[in-house]
């Protein structure tokens, strides 16, 4: 097989998940020659996850992305250990299904913080080692929430957070360019992982399923080939870009 990303360093933030998006995305990175770097809010649940990809050519660290410290010492660890950063996956993420009245101060912030802060405070830390080697990649979990107007389970909150991702990575791929790194975004659909937190019926299932043309629901996979493609070279011209992996339950 291809070997698309042999001797990269790629950081996946959110990877812990045992059935997420940034897992699978580490494991398929891993499989085309990538070092990977699990960074979740748990050390321990962040080096099981690398572990369990592989004994080589992996990492686990702990990173609270809503926290700028963090993020420096999460990336300090992998300049220590690795000496370069090639690609960072913004994939931290998390959902509260709100209404706008419900919002509260407190659900505002914890959702805006992690997409949002995490993606800006995560990039700062990467970008001056990115530009020093003159060329980096990073990619985006934003939603389809950002573009419709709600998904299924987020809150407007979450709509907004995803939005305003959308629009940081295009400012910072306007930004960047100059130092031959990429800024991209994917705008996942329905994805079936734990972030749902198992409240997603068979009833509802059913019903989701009229409005997309594929009639299925995406995995994990579909979201990290999307990764795959922004990360490597196959992308090589594509900047400030937003890919749709949604089965077609939004066109344009
Ligand atoms: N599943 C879907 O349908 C779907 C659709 C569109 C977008 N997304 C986005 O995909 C991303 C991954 O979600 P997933 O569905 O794989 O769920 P997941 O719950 O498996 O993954 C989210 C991960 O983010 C981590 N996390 C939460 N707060 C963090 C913080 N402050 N710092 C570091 N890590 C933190 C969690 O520990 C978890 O491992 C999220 O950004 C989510 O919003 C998911």
């Amino acid at each position: 097989m291809t070997q698309l990303l042999d001797n990269k360093v790629c950081i996946i933030t959110g990877g812990a998940g045992p059935r997420g998006i940034g897992k699978a995305t580490a494991r398929l990175f891993h499989q085309h020659g990538a070092t990977v770097v699990i960074a979740d809010l748990d050390e321990e649940k962040s080096r099981e996850a690398a572990a369990e990809i592989a004994a080589e050519r992996t990492m686990g660290v702990a990173c609270d992305v809503t926290d700028k410290a963090s993020c420096e010492t999460a990336v300090k660890a992998v300049m220590e250990r690795y000496g370069r950063v090639d690609v960072l996956i913004n994939n931290a993420g998390i959902t509260q299904p709100l209404k706008t009245l419900e919002i509260s101060p407190e659900n505002y912030e914890q959702v805006t913080d992690v997409s949002l802060r995490g993606m800006l405070y995560m990039s700062q830390s990467v970008l001056p080692h990115m530009a020093e080697q003159r060329g980096g990649a990073i990619v985006n979990t934003s939603s389809v929430s950002a573009q419709r107007g709600g998904g299924i389970f987020g809150g407007p909150h979450y709509s907004a957070a995803k939005a305003g991702m959308l629009g940081l990575a295009k400012a910072m791929a306007r930004e960047y360019g100059q130092y031959n790194i990429r800024i991209n975004s994917v705008t996942p659909g329905l994805i079936q992982t734990d972030i749902t937190g198992g409240k997603l019926t068979d009833e509802m299932k059913t019903q989701i399923l009229t409005g997309i043309p594929l009639n299925r629901l995406g995995d994990a996979q579909d979201v990290a080939k999307g990764f795959l493609f922004l990360a490597s070279d196959l992308s090589s011209y594509t900047t400030g870009a937003v890919l749709d992996i949604n089965g077609g339950m939004h066109m344009y």
